[in-house]
């Protein structure tokens, strides 16, 4: 399967829409390094190569359509929906959680019962979903202590392939986690967008992370 990258960017379930200059080919280099970290530390992933500068080669999946969120520090949905999570407060624990897919519904939180009870997966692919986010979050977590990031939260989707082997499918980048600089707090992500950051201001943040994480210029 041949994915393509875009350079829009959105946010709300889709209700904030715009064009960022080169995001895809930031987020298409940015995933395929990620993935292939994870293919390293023996985490299966969809990952193959990357083709050109925003096409990626992957294995063909089927999707679960679960977003598996893994959270080391509290922010987003997590703060708005709680009174003990306090922002930017360290969990005592990293926490996994699954919300259902569905923008319409506003993506509810799905209990491991839920995903059982639906068949949406197995107990034992539960069991599974769960390590393989574990590790995805230590392996990560490592990789952007080492330049100076702290790994707040990420989200994965999984699928099985062809034999049945769960693997991390869709993207890796900051689209889909929370990087804040580890001296100054400052947020190295997407979050500069959702909170209403001026479009250049977002898209320095990209060509900038690119650099942090990649170790060399965006040019
Ligand atoms: O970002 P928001 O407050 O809507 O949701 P969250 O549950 O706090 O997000 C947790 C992490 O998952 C963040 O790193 C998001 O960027 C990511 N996420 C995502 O990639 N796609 C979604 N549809 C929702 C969250």
């Amino acid at each position: 399967v041949l994915l393509r990258f875009k350079d829009s960017i959105t946010a709300l379930d889709g209700e904030k829409h715009d064009v960022i200059h080169r995001k895809a080919e930031v987020n298409a280099a940015v995933s395929a390094e990620l993935f292939k970290m994870l293919e390293q530390e023996k985490i299966p992933t969809h990952f193959l190569r990357l083709k050109e500068a925003t096409l990626m080669q992957v294995r063909r999946l089927r999707m679960i359509p679960v977003e598996v969120v893994c959270r080391n520090i509290a922010a987003g949905k997590l703060v708005k929906s709680y009174p003990f999570f306090k922002h930017g407060e360290k969990l005592k624990t990293p926490l996994v959680e699954f919300f259902l897919k569905d923008d319409k519904r506003h993506d509810p939180l799905l209990s491991e019962e839920h995903m059982i009870a639906s068949g949406l997966a197995s107990k034992e692919e539960v069991k599974k979903l769960k390590m393989i986010t574990l590790k995805v979050n230590s392996v990560l977590r490592k990789f952007m202590l080492k330049r100076g990031l702290l790994l707040v939260d990420f989200k994965i989707e999984v699928g099985r392939d062809h034999r049945g082997t769960l693997r991390v499918g869709d993207e890796l980048n900051i689209d889909s986690m929370r990087i804040w600089d580890k001296k100054t707090g400052e947020v190295k992500d997407k979050d500069i967008y959702r909170k209403g950051g001026r479009l250049d201001e977002v898209a320095r943040t990209y060509y900038q992370s690119y650099k942090l994480i990649l170790g060399r210029d965006f040019k």
